[in-house]
């Protein structure tokens, strides 16, 4: 496995309700997230995933344990900078992300106020365009553009910093499922052939089929951890949990269920299908 790029050492978080009562939202959550790697972050509404997501670019700090990007210390104020240049966060509304007036203006924002000169953020947006599939709209009023491109668009944003680490909030969660295509496609493309770390977060189990590992969240704690092939195996109690299987492996376990030696592991359409023709 490759070496650590974010690190959480028994972290817990509270927030204060009417500044008294306090919630407590990440319970002395330990976690490793390898370079390169593609995980995904599941649980139910509450289970702290957002929470999570923000400690992993400084913008939330422990209550109490550590975390550490790139061996940075995300306590330490000289760090922010730097550790929000390194691990770039995406939301679920990308008409909240989106400042400026034109697609490449819009990229060009974050750079801008990082004093970058003119000619490297040219030469940046124009990169990043490209690799989401926008360079044809550069010079487009953002608010024409369809919701998977925004959400493209925010990613692009993003990238012009260029990030290790892509951590991305329920990017699809107010997409059609054209949007959530090409988000998720943009996404995949960005792990593999760019090799950007991404932490994706999702309540469709059907995204997380693709992940290198899935980490299943519960009040701040880690419930389980796996493959795809393990987390939805049918071995975990997911229902208890407030999740369901995806459609395939459901499927699956359902005929198998029914007496059919459906091998374990099968995760997509195309597995199934060579199974049963
Ligand atoms: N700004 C806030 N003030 C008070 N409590 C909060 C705040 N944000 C989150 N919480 C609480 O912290 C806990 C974790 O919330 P969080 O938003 O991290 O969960 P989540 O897993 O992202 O949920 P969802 O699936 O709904 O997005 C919940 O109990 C939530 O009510
Ligand atoms: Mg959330």
């Amino acid at each position: 496995m490759n070496s650590p790029i974010i690190e959480t050492i028994q972290l817990s978080y509270d927030y204060s309700l009417d500044g008294e009562k306090e919630i407590r939202a990440l319970d002395n959550l330990s976690l490793k997230i390898c370079e390169g790697e593609y995980l995904c972050l599941i649980g139910p509404n509450g289970s702290g995933k957002s929470t999570l997501a923000r400690h992993l670019n400084a913008l939330l700090l422990p209550a109490a344990g550590d975390v550490y990007v790139d061996g940075l210390l995300t306590a330490l104020e000289e760090n922010r900078w730097e550790i929000r240049r390194r691990v770039g966060l995406v939301f679920q509304n990308p008409d909240n992300q989106i400042v400026a007036t034109t697609v490449e203006e819009d990229v060009a924002f974050g750079l801008e106020n990082l004093g970058i000169a003119p000619p490297i953020i040219l030469q940046r947006v124009a990169e990043a365009l490209e690799l989401v599939g926008l360079k044809s709209l550069a010079q487009h009023a953002p608010h024409l553009l369809s919701g998977g491109q925004k959400q493209r668009l925010a990613i692009a944003g993003v990238l012009a910093m260029r990030p290790r680490c892509l951590v991305l909030d329920e990017p699809t969660a107010m997409l059609d499922p054209r949007g959530r295509r090409e988000v998720l496609a943009t996404i995949r493309m960005l792990n593999r052939q760019e090799r950007v770390t991404v932490v994706h977060i999702t309540h469709f189990m059907e995204e997380t089929l693709e992940a290198d590992r899935i980490i299943v969240l519960d009040r701040g704690r880690i419930a389980c951890s796996g493959s795809p092939a393990e987390i939805f195996s049918g071995k975990l109690d997911l229902e208890a949990l407030g999740m369901d299987m995806p459609p395939i492996p459901a499927l699956a376990m359902a005929l198998r269920e029914g007496g059919l030696a459906v091998p374990q592991g099968i995760l997509h359409v195309d597995q199934l299908v060579e199974f049963l023709c």
